[in-house]
């Protein structure tokens, strides 16, 4: 998706415990990226999980060289408590972080519902754009997505 918009990538090796912060200095010293696409929970292949202390780090180089943070996070709803960390957008006090997840995970793929997070002016965009792509999300899946919801707490009241 990213190289057909002609954008370029740049890939950072994943160890056991993630990706090296410094590493993100260095793709900035090299290339002026503008933006990192980070899995940091139970990242997708190798399971692997950010520290809090790289989090941190990340978040300090990225907020010193407005280097965006994209967070792509569908897996930590489904880790166990006592693990918990929290999310680089939780760590996040400047609007650098746009913080995605999906229902893929926990409840069906099929429904191809998600969200994100991020500054209103970026969120304003980027449903603007969705909305010159497809004009807004099937209402079927969203009807079956509040339904579950209300099944699980009738008290619940959601606006599709
Ligand atoms: C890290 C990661 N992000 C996103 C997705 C895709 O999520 P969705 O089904 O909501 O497009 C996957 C699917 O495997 C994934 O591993």
């Amino acid at each position: 998706m990213f190289h057909s918009e002609g954008l370029n990538t740049f890939f950072l090796p994943v160890h056991r415990d993630g990706i090296e912060p410094d590493e993100i200095l260095s793709l900035y010293q090299k290339h002026r990226i503008k933006m990192i696409f980070l899995n940091p929970t139970h990242q997708n292949p190798t399971g692997s999980t950010l520290s809090i202390e790289k989090r941190n780090r990340i978040i300090d180089i990225c907020s010193k060289y407005g280097i965006v943070i994209v967070e792509d996070d569908p897996y930590s709803l489904i880790g166990y408590d006592d693990n918990y960390i929290p999310s680089l957008k939780s760590l996040d006090s400047q609007g650098l972080v746009l913080y995605i997840s999906s229902l893929s995970k926990i409840l069906s793929s099929g429904l191809r519902i998600g969200w994100i997070s991020g500054p209103q002016p970026v969120i304003q965009r980027i449903a603007d754009l969705k909305q010159q792509l497809d004009f807004g999300h099937l209402t079927y899946p969203n009807y079956t997505l509040r339904n579950y919801y209300y099944h699980l707490d009738s008290n619940i009241t959601l606006h599709i």
